[in-house]
């Protein structure tokens, strides 16, 4: 596990849209593994002034990690309108090629087994961007989720819910989610996990640093060759090795050996 710790939120966010950005300039048929929520706004705001740079999309595919159970496409706080308001609507990725869970599909379970069939259908995930809860959930993988898990539906915890219900102004926040399991996102040839802020520090230091355990879905990472976790010095805040990290990676920055 790389563990990249930046002085500040903003040199995190400008490094995870980096390392998207060289993916996609180096391989732009890529498949990208897509996350949600506040942690990522700036990543991808940061993609969208390179798309207006030249960046191209054109050929990337993407699947989300997760979409709540009930919610329509056209929702205005689903992950698909999410993705379209950030991200989408402002580069030139082609919408078949962009994926997230049917939160409405009529079957909820035959929806998460032919996401995961879709997945493995495209050659599996290349690079896998990750938040993490406060309880150290990835995707909506809750604690006690199968560290063998794949795409399921999940109940969100009541912690969970009050953290997105901000966002849900004339409803309450949905109890259930589909989510890609923790088995199919260790799957991804590579993940690369932002944390910003202390509201973080508790749960990064579980999942790099805390015993591999289901009670922090994200510590699965340590269990993964080639995971990037890429933080703010208040995210770091709790990591006990952290001078350790800033000798090995100073400032964050990657020196090929
Ligand atoms: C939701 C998403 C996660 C995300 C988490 C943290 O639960 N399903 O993918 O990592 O929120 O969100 P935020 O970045 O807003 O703290």
């Amino acid at each position: 596990m790389k563990v990249l710790i930046f002085e500040t939120a903003e040199a995190a966010e400008y490094a995870v849209a980096e390392i998207v950005a060289s993916e996609v300039s180096t391989r732009p048929e890529t498949v990208l593994g897509l996350a949600t929520g506040g942690t990522m706004l700036p990543v991808y705001a940061r993609l969208c002034a390179l798309r207006s740079e030249g960046l191209s999309f054109a050929k990337v595919t993407s699947f989300n990690l997760d979409e709540y159970v009930g919610l329509s496409s056209q929702h205005p706080e689903s992950y698909h309108s999410y993705m379209r308001e950030v991200l989408f609507d402002h580069i030139d990725i082609l919408p078949e090629n962009c994926h997230l869970p049917k939160g409405d599909a009529a079957d909820v379970r035959a929806e998460c087994l032919a996401y995961e069939d879709k997945i493995l259908a495209h050659g599996g995930i290349d690079l896998q961007l990750l938040g993490i809860g406060r309880n150290g959930h990835i995707g909506f993988n809750e604690p006690s989720s199968s560290l063998g898990s794949l795409t399921r539906v999940k109940t969100l915890t009541e912690s969970t819910r009050q953290a997105n219900a901000p966002y849900f102004t004339d409803q309450e926040a949905p109890k259930y989610a589909i989510t890609m399991g923790i088995r199919t996102i260790l799957n991804a040839r590579t993940c690369v996990l932002l944390a910003t802020s202390a509201a973080k520090a508790q749960a990064v230091a579980q999942a790099v640093e805390g015993p591999l355990s289901a009670i922090c879905p994200a510590s699965a990472l340590q269990m993964h060759a080639k995971t990037t976790v890429v933080l703010d010095r208040s995210a770091a805040a709790e990591l006990r090795h952290r001078d350790y990290y800033g000798q090995v990676h100073p400032h964050g920055a990657v020196h090929a050996l």
